[in-house]
């Protein structure tokens, strides 16, 4: 059944990226002064924002979720009250799209039309978002261009150049050092050296530094990290067939497990000479987790796929291969490497499939003992997040609220509370979905307490489809 506010082309497209908790709405939101069950607490101060696909018009091929146009909702706690907004992010692609009242650009399921303009692929910046220099960011995980937000009006402000210095796209999920202020990202090519490009921008917004780095071949790692000295490159052998995305038009990524994966560490404001590459068990990493330096170790935590290798399951029609094209199987990991004697180590912290995790973002490039993370079951056909679990790297423990039936969660960032101490003083936000009430909640959960469920849970005035990279931003920073 296609819910009542979603676009009415959804109700002839039998894709379940196109309904349920993945449903595209129809309109942009502006609710002030939401009614809450519960009490929020006048100590959250801040915005909960979220980066998501919101599919505008009919695909013209198989619709997956990483297709949509980037929507960011934004949740808005000062005084013991909640508003809520939510906009498209105006890129260049959903004008064009706008401007003729069609779908132009294919998906991620391709065929691709190389002769489409600026990509083969459309820009939809609908992946992630970070807070820098008084914009928000929205970021595409293809490497595009980096779109500026308002972050109180969720509002335009164009598209992001460092000064007028960036000469490259930019991949989803560049990281920001809050002690310094800076912005440190990398980007990809697919066809051509050099196949990464890794860049500083300055607390300003202005770009300082940036340098090719060589890797083997085209690669698709999905972020980098950082320490208080170092950026941590990432190298996966799982990588998509350049020919055949060449000659055919599709995206074919494939596991060679003869290949390891490698970590780059090099300088903040380092040369490709100068990074020195560590090497560990195959595998893929979409998210870390975080990453610090210990003396001469660098310690990386991190969700780890062992084998991302896609199983295509039989029984489930034309759709399977792109349901299968997300199965996510990871579980906590940690990585070391030690910069004096070259020597590594890794292991399993713990077996739970979870993924979407974030420490306190505000201390990324220094050691946390805590993470937030969304649970995945075995058996989902589309992803789908059923648990938030609360990680203590220190012993690998965890515990956990299982989301009651009907609900569905969101990426989940930490919210100190004001004046806080202590790395989880204060609260974890998120938004909850529920798809036969065809409705949306805001729920708070008391950080030292997840497993006892939220404190608070404020009613949306619509349906929030499923999304990509959620973040806290602090009140100073927005009002
Ligand atoms: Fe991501």
């Amino acid at each position: 059944m296609t819910a009542a506010d979603a676009p009415t082309w959804t109700a002839r497209v039998g894709n379940p990226y196109l309904h349920g908790i993945h449903g595209p709405v129809v309109h942009e939101t502006t609710a002030i002064d939401l009614e809450v069950e519960g009490e929020l607490p006048a100590d959250l101060y801040g915005a909960y924002v979220r980066n998501g696909p919101n599919q505008v018009y009919e695909p013209t091929n198989p619709y997956h979720w990483f297709d949509g146009d980037g929507m960011v909702h934004g949740l808005y706690f000062r005084d013991g009250r909640l508003d809520y907004r939510s906009r498209f992010v105006r890129t260049d692609g959903l004008a064009d799209e706008v401007r003729q009242g069609r779908a132009i650009w294919p998906g991620v399921m391709g065929p691709f039309d190389f002769e489409k303009p600026r990509h083969y692929l459309k820009d939809t910046a609908n992946t992630d978002l970070v807070w820098h220099d008084g914009h928000l960011l929205a970021t595409w995980y293809l490497c595009g261009t980096p779109y500026r937000l308002d972050p109180l009006t969720l509002d335009d402000r164009g598209k992001a150049d460092f000064g007028g210095k960036l000469t490259t796209t930019v991949s989803a999920h560049p990281k920001v050092d809050e002690r310094t202020g800076e912005l440190v990202y990398f980007t990809l090519a697919e066809f051509e050296p050099p196949y990464m490009t890794y860049g500083v921008v300055s607390k300003d917004g202005e770009l300082v530094h940036q340098t090719p780095i060589d890797l083997p071949g085209a690669r698709d790692p999905h972020e980098l990290n950082i320490t208080e000295h170092y950026s941590i490159l990432h190298d996966f052998p799982f990588f998509h067939d350049v020919e055949v995305l060449r000659k055919h038009g599709y995206r074919v990524t494939r596991f060679d497990r003869s290949l390891p994966s490698r970590f780059g560490v090099i300088p903040r404001r380092g040369t490709n000479e100068q990074v020195r590459w560590f090497e560990f068990e195959p595998g893929y990493v979409l998210h870390m987790v975080n990453a610090w330096e210990e003396g001469d170790w660098i310690v990386i935590d991190g969700c780890f796929q062992p084998d991302p290798t896609i199983v295509a399951e039989r029984g489930k029609g034309p759709l399977t291969s792109m349901l299968a094209y997300l199965r996510v199987r990871a579980h906590l990991h940690r990585w070391r490497m030690n910069l004096e004697t070259g020597e590594t180590w890794e292991g399993p912290l713990d077996d739970l499939n979870v993924e979407f995790c974030l420490p306190d973002t505000n201390l990324y490039g220094v050691k946390t003992r805590y993470s937030y993370h969304q649970y995945l079951p075995e058996d989902m056909v589309t992803v789908d997040f059923r648990a938030l679990v609360k990680y203590d790297h220190e012993d690998g423990s965890a515990v956990r609220y299982d989301y009651p039936d009907g609900w569905h969660g969101s990426e989940s960032p930490f919210a100190p509370r004001l004046g806080a101490t202590g790395e989880d003083g204060g609260y974890v936000v998120t938004l909850m979905m529920n798809v036969a009430e065809a409705r949306s909640e805001c729920w708070v959960f008391a950080a030292q307490q997840i497993e006892k469920g939220p404190i608070a849970k404020a009613k949306l005035p619509t349906r929030v489809p499923s999304g990509f990279h959620a973040r806290w931003v602090p009140g100073d920073r927005i009002f």
